[in-house]
């Protein structure tokens, strides 16, 4: 069912519009420091039009998991956040050190229209991972109207901005709607799980394949082929019968390895990048067959580089999660490299999703090239297997004439 959107809204003029953003961006985990701020322009066409419609913006966030306690959590305040926000922006954007409580409302109340604030780290309140509806209450006061531009959260069931919050909005009858972003994140999922042009190639790797079985096995009834990299090549090799040296792989997973292979759509590498040690600094040489002792795999090699430039080359669709290989090391990234240019080659609707994966995608400068780079990794592959999320349904439908 389609949701309503921002354009369903009555006039925004003075309107007090509670944004939901997902600006868990990538940071340096020692300082919090910004290291990908895709996540924050992402946001930008949604919060530019409720500033330019004469809303009074309020725009709510977590930032990493921290413990609650702001003190020993500083590195998880927004106030960096909220500075990038400003830049892109263009607007001044404010921003109150606290989530709910007088000082938000006070500042809630002296928003002038086309106005942006910012509320704390929504995980700085104990009631956000509780779904706590007397958090959601707080939350709903502020506001007229619930935006939901969170795509990256919207598989979480017990986060009350987007769960209880919603939920406080619909009693109190204010409106709820997706904004631009999770509009077209859902608009070219929706188009992948209904209507691919075909044929549509999955390329999956990443690191294993318990954190994906439901995932592969819904890609597996879609696609035509599933081209296999990454760390859980090792263990599809494995429950072939096949050797993999010091590769690591998942021996509780090999039964359901030896399942999804019965599909007979999966492909997988015919030549290996393997190293010595687990070291950038390892001495490497490129097997095919059976990876040898003392040798663990790292990347695809370059037939299977090859082989997978010409499947994507061929492809109507393209979908892609998780690294080739531990593309974080140089010398392990050319077959994430590889098949990322291959993408960005193709003529195929080419689809990224997977927190890594979009990373290297933009790491490698092809982001540009490519269809759509979703924001979300777990948001995104809970929607591929059920063509739901949790946070949708707290949204209003639009009515079909
Ligand atoms: P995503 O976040 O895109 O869904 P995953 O979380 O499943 O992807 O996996 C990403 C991680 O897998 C990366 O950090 C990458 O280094 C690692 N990885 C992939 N292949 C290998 C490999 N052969 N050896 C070690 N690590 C690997
Ligand atoms: C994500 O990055 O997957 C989302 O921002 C959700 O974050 P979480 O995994 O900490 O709930
Ligand atoms: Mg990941």
């Amino acid at each position: 069912m389609a949701k309503k959107t921002l354009k369903d809204l009555p006039p925004l003029q003075g309107k007090r519009v509670l944004v939901r953003v997902d600006f868990n961006v990538a940071h340096d985990p020692k300082t919090g420091a910004i290291v990908n701020d895709r996540r924050i322009r992402a946001a930008v066409p949604t919060l530019k039009y409720l500033t330019d419609a004469g809303a009074r913006v309020i725009v709510m966030s977590h930032f990493g998991r921290p413990e609650g306690d702001p003190a020993k959590d500083a590195i998880y305040r927004l106030d960096r956040i909220a500075a990038r926000l400003q830049e892109l922006l263009g607007v001044r954007v404010r921003k109150v050190d606290e989530v709910v409580g007088p000082g938000v409302t006070a500042a809630v109340e002296t928003l002038l229209p086309g106005g942006v604030l910012v509320l704390e780290n929504l995980r700085f309140h104990p009631g956000e991972k509780k779904n706590d509806a007397y958090f959601a209450q707080c939350l709903a006061d502020l506001g007229d109207i619930y935006v939901n531009e969170a795509f990256g959260t919207c598989h979480n069931a017990k986060d009350a901005s987007m769960i209880a919050l919603p939920q406080a909005m619909a009693a109190a009858g204010k409106p709820r709607v997706i904004g631009f972003l999770v509009e077209k994140e859902l608009a070219i999922l929706d188009q992948l799980l209904s209507a691919p042009p075909r044929p549509l190639v999955g390329v999956l790797g990443g690191a294993k394949v318990s954190d994906k079985i439901k995932f592969i096995e819904s890609l597996l009834a879609k696609v035509d082929r599933l081209l296999i990299g990454g760390a859980m090549t090792y263990t599809f090799l494995k429950a072939q019968g096949g050797g993999v040296g010091n590769s690591r792989f998942e021996h509780d997973q090999l039964d359901v390895a030896g399942r999804l292979l019965e599909s007979g759509k999966i492909v997988l590498p015919t030549d290996h990048v393997v190293a010595d040690r687990p070291e950038a600094s390892a001495a490497t040489q490129v097997v095919e067959g059976p990876i040898p002792d003392g040798w663990l795999g790292v990347d695809i090699g370059p037939k299977t580089i090859e082989q997978y430039r010409r499947a994507i080359a061929e492809a109507g669709t393209v979908v892609w999660n998780g690294p080739m290989g531990w593309f974080e090391l140089e010398p392990f990234s050319h077959g994430t490299r590889a098949v990322a240019e291959a993408l960005a080659a193709s003529k195929a609707v080419t689809i990224v999703g997977g927190g890594e994966t979009a990373e290297a995608v933009e790491a490698f400068g092809v982001a540009d090239r490519i269809k759509h780079v979703s924001t979300g990794g777990g948001a995104f592959l809970n929607y591929v297997e059920s063509g739901r999320l949790p946070a949708l349904d707290q949204i209003e439908d639009r009515k079909t004439p």
